[in-house]
């Protein structure tokens, strides 16, 4: 971000959340972030929503009947402007690392991470769902399964009983997670990818759209095709 900008211009008429009620900042603007915010409206506990994303050129656009307010600089002006809760609303295929800094960043800003689950997901009693995670359309998570924090469970995917997700770890849409299964913090598991009973994930792992994973999978490492196979990263 090139020169800061006076608290006056953040100030501006849609930023404040009215008296009485609570603020919910979303943080990026791109097509995740809209979907977390159908999520989130359909939950009715917050009045006002702000985006804030990187992209210049999105300052002051109405996204989806939210403005884009700033950027995430401006989580500290957050606290004022009556926001109590955030959500990381960013995706980034294969690379959950600027996910796990923006959760950081808002709450280092004092903010609560807000947990979004959409209605239309269906959440076993004894599952357990970590604070900042998102939960989309069509999910379902089965019993004694425990998601961490700031994790995505993507439209359409499936969590069976007893997994284990780690801390902002992604699992994208149409996903299947068979039972047992353990994914670690800041894995990314593919679309549509099937993880067989009981495999473990290792932290950080690429799991590609559409593998078949039938083995543990290191740390690090990245796996595709059906069998996945692990082999090398290019970035
Ligand atoms: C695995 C993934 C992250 C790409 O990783 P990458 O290291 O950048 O891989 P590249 O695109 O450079 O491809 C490297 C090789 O892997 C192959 N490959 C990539 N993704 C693959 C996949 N899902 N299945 C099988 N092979 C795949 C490529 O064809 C290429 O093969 P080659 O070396 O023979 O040419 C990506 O392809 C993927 O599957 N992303 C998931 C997308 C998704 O689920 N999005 C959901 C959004 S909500």
């Amino acid at each position: 971000m090139t020169g800061r900008k006076q608290a006056d211009q953040i100030d501006a008429p849609q930023w404040p959340v009215p008296p009485g009620t609570s603020g919910c900042i979303i943080l990026g603007a791109g097509g995740h972030a809209r979907v977390v915010l159908d999520a989130l409206l359909a939950q009715s506990r917050w009045s006002r929503f702000v985006f804030l994303d990187r992209d210049p050129a999105l300052r002051g656009r109405m996204i989806s009947g939210a403005p884009v307010a700033g950027d995430d600089d401006d989580l500290v002006h957050a606290g004022r402007n009556g926001f109590t809760h955030f959500i990381v609303g960013i995706g980034g295929i294969g690379d959950n690392a600027p996910r796990l800094a923006l959760f950081e960043k808002g709450l280092a800003a004092g903010l609560e991470p807000a947990t979004a689950l959409h209605p239309a997901a269906r959440l076993a009693a004894s599952s357990v769902i970590g604070d900042g995670t998102a939960v989309l359309a069509g999910v379902v998570v089965n019993p004694d399964a425990t998601i961490g924090r700031n994790v995505v469970l993507n439209t359409g995917c499936i969590v069976e009983h007893d997994c284990r997700i780690g801390d902002h770890a992604q699992v994208s849409p149409g996903a299947i997670v068979l039972g047992g299964v353990s994914v670690g913090r800041l894995a990314y598991i593919g679309a549509g990818a099937v993880l067989i009973q009981g495999v473990r994930i290792g932290e950080g792992a690429v799991i590609g759209a559409g593998a078949v994973v039938l083995a543990d999978v290191p740390d690090g490492a990245r796996a595709v095709g059906v069998p996945a196979m692990c082999t090398p990263r290019r970035r």
